[in-house]
Order: structure tokens, then sequence, then C-alpha cells
């Protein structure tokens, strides 16, 4: 499903050179559920952003659904991630002037739907997280843990084969974390979502298929 080989990351600025990731090479199966841990700085979220097509890799290759990826323009990766990816961040990133809904909506904003679909997909997603009772909350009015799920409606409303998420639990308390961990499994088991995440706990890495460790920005398990 997703499938890197040989990437490498710089980062320059005038004065230093920051090596974030070297020679990673990685397969990802489809309805694998992946995990990624590492201390701080090892590169964990620049391999998850390459995986996402969120940022270029500076050599190597990255391929998705067996279609490599770095000849796109910016407006095919735009599309390629809205059709095929979701995205959870440790800090939710919804937008608090709209309502959980409109929030959950955003994503097909950008396809073929109409206002009616895409309020009954809308809906459809944040009854899948529990979210039913919330709709017309706004992102400040909700837990946490809440505000991870309605994260969470937004990343599959449009039914992404893939789910990046990192560290979505990372700013919860373990009985929210381990309810967000509960989605992402059932999302796996139940869809079949191919799921890569990033993560500090091993407790929630011990769930998943398969665990990757970083150090340095290298693999070393
Ligand atoms: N935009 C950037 N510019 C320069 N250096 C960066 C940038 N993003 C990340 N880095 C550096 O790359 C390394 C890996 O960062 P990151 O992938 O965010 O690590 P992690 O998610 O594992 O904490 C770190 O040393 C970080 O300082
Ligand atoms: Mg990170």
């Amino acid at each position: 499903m997703i499938r890197l080989q040989n990437i490498e990351k710089v980062y320059r600025t005038d004065t230093i050179e920051t090596l974030a990731l070297n020679s990673i090479s990685l397969d990802v199966e489809k309805g694998e559920f992946l995990s990624i841990m590492g201390p701080s700085g090892c590169g964990k979220s620049t391999l998850l952003n390459i995986m996402g097509l969120l940022d270029a890799p500076s050599k190597g290759d990255v391929r998705i659904d067996d279609q490599t990826t770095q000849h796109l323009s910016d407006k095919q990766l735009a599309n390629f991630r809205n059709q095929k990816l979701g995205f959870i961040f440790q800090s939710y990133h919804l937008i608090n002037d709209l309502q959980v809904l409109d929030n959950v909506e955003l994503p097909l904003l950008y396809r073929n739907t109409t206002a009616k679909q895409r309020k009954l997909l809308a809906s459809e997603a944040l009854a899948k997280v529990g979210l039913t009772n919330r709709i017309k909350h706004f992102p400040t009015q909700l837990s946490g843990g809440q505000r991870q799920r309605v994260a969470i409606a937004r990343a599959i409303v449009g039914r992404p084969e893939i789910i990046l998420a990192d560290e979505p639990t990372g700013n919860l308390d373990s009985a929210m974390g381990n309810e967000i961990m509960e989605i992402l499994m059932q999302l796996n088991k139940e869809d079949g979502t191919t799921i890569v995440m990033v993560t500090h706990d091993e407790n929630m890495a011990n769930k998943t298929h398969r665990l990757v460790r970083l150090f340095d920005g290298a693999q070393v398990q």
C-alpha cells in the first residue's frame, strides 16, 4: 500500500544541515496497522509527512497503491491526498469557529458532493466515533478526547484507504487515549483501513500489528 525506498530527508538552513531521515526503506501492507516509535527529534513526523505526501523527500521514492508520486504537481498531490489519505494530529487541528458537523464536512468540499450528501456522510462519520449528540457544538466546547474523535471523523469522512496519525493520543489521559485507540482498531479491523501511527506509548504500540523504531533518522527495528 505504501512503499518507501531509500528515503533521505535533509533540512537546510543558512548555517545548519539536519539529516532527518537516513536511507529508510519500508513497506506498509494493505490492511496493516503499523506503529512508529522513537525519541523526540528522531524523524517520526518527518517520515509520516513524507508517507502522506505533505512533504517531499530529498532522495528516494514514495509509492502509494503502486503509483510513484515524485512527478505529481502540487494540485495532483492535493487531489491524491484528498482521495486516499486521512490525517490525524496530536493537537486535533480543528477549526474552532466551525461547528463539529462543518469541520467534518471540510474534506468533502474539494470533491463533487452535494450539500445534502456532505451532511449525510459527515453525520455517518460522527456516528462511527460516537459523537452524534455533539454535531452542533464548537470544538472549544468539547473535551480533548471528543475533539480527537471529531478529527477522526474528519479523517474518515472521505473513506480513505490509509490513515496517518501523528501521536493521536499524545494530549490525552489514558482513558481517553484508550477510547481513541479502540476507534482506530475498529476502523482497521472492520473497514480494512491501513493505519500508520506515531506514538510514545508502548501499550498503544503493542496493540498494533507491527512496530518500527527510529533512532536519529534511521530504522533500528
Ligand atoms: N522544518 C524543519 N526545518 C529544519 N529542521 C527540521 C524541520 N522539521 C524537523 N526538523 C528536524 O528534523 C529532525 C526530525 O524532526 P521530527 O520529524 O519532527 O522528529 P519527531 O517527530 O521524531 O520528534 C529534528 O532534528 C528536527 O529538529
Ligand atoms: Mg513529531
